[in-house]
């Protein structure tokens, strides 16, 4: 029984030592020291020894169990301390390697128009005023004296979210927010987002637009015409004119229509202007006095002018962009150029 001990301990040795892992351990433990160990096996046949050597055999085995438990232990720190050394090896990082290139980003085209806009009026004295981009119809249509048959308001041009909640389909609306809230003299731009169903290659149905807004004693159209002017020429160069040609608003009285002569032929008359020598940019006129009245400002003592551009125009005109599209599909290669 001793030898049968011997070769077990001996065998059992070789396998600590090769152990791989913790769940390999385990096994082991229960084999060779737990309740049903392959040693525990031996005691059981302790009958067959001498009374004198049953005790010293019993001794033996719990020795040899111990050892074995000692090794068992011994390795499994062994694997631990391994498996630790492996983590941070598969984590280490290479300090001395060269960075990843950064490229810097630019500001988008109309990012870039607007401010230069926002600039040109604020050097001429006008505030910057901010309005919701979804509006209600009061401030849309009926207090910019747009009647309930108007072509406007059909669901197939506006974007309505609810009965009289809309996705705002001009930037007007904002004239209507500062003269509820406000008294002239006035003289403000606004800059936004405005919406309708219509989605060609000079139309988008998301856009945008700059309205100004100028209440004050006196003001009359020379003035309107004046600043367009002199707005044109600081962001297109000296030698574009505006032009105002007939039209009708339903908030402006008179109504005109915008037109500055060609950035690319000078009015000579090209493919981008269709020969025209003209190149539309918005509408304008004077604030109709049926505004002012549903504002609480007084029709009689008081008058104004008002302008609405598109900035998408500008920016296609300023950057020579032939389709409205190409500003909104955000194709990296073609912002990358601003
Ligand atoms: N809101 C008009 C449009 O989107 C443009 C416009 C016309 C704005 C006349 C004005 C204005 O401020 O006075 O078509």
């Amino acid at each position: 029984m001793k030898e049968q001990l011997q070769s077990i301990f001996e065998s059992a040795k070789v396998e600590i030592a090769e152990a791989k892992s913790i769940h390999d351990l385990q096994q082991m433990k229960s084999k060779y020291v737990g309740k049903k160990s392959v040693l525990n096996g031996l005691l059981k046949q302790i009958g067959t020894l001498s009374k004198e050597e049953r005790p010293k055999f019993g001794q033996i085995v719990n020795i040899a169990k111990a050892d074995l438990s000692k090794l068992i232990e011994a390795r499994e720190n062994e694997i631990k301390e391994l498996d630790y050394l492996a983590k941070i090896e598969s984590e280490k990082i290479d300090l001395t390697m060269p960075s990843r290139k950064r490229t810097s980003g630019s500001l988008h085209p109309i990012t870039k128009v607007i401010q230069e806009i926002e600039d040109i009026f604020i050097s001429m004295g006008f505030e910057v005023a901010m309005g919701p981009d979804i509006e209600d119809e009061f401030h849309n249509f009926d207090a910019l004296n747009t009647p309930k048959d108007h072509p406007a308001r059909d669901l197939s041009d506006t974007f309505y979210i609810d009965n009289d909640v809309l996705l705002r389909t001009q930037s007007s609306t904002v004239q209507v927010r500062v003269m509820e809230n406000h008294k002239p003299p006035i003289k403000i731009i606004s800059l936004g987002n405005c919406y309708r169903n219509e989605n060609d290659a000079s139309h988008s149905p998301m856009f945008h637009q700059v309205e100004a807004l100028v209440v004050d004693e006196g003001i009359n159209f020379a003035d309107l015409h004046n600043m367009l002017n002199t707005f044109v020429k600081k962001m297109f160069g000296e030698k574009i004119e505006s032009r105002i040609r007939p039209h009708f608003f339903p908030f402006t009285e008179p109504s005109a229509e915008i037109d500055i002569v060609c950035v690319k032929c000078y009015g000579k008359g090209c493919n981008l202007c269709k020969g025209s020598g003209w190149l539309e940019m918005g509408g304008a006129g004077l604030v109709d006095p049926n505004v002012f009245d549903k504002l609480g400002i007084d029709s009689e003592k008081y008058t104004g002018y008002a302008f609405g551009l598109g900035i998408d125009r500008i920016t296609m005109l300023k950057y020579k962009i032939p389709d409205m599209r190409l500003l909104f599909e955000n194709d990296i290669r073609f912002l990358k150029q601003f």
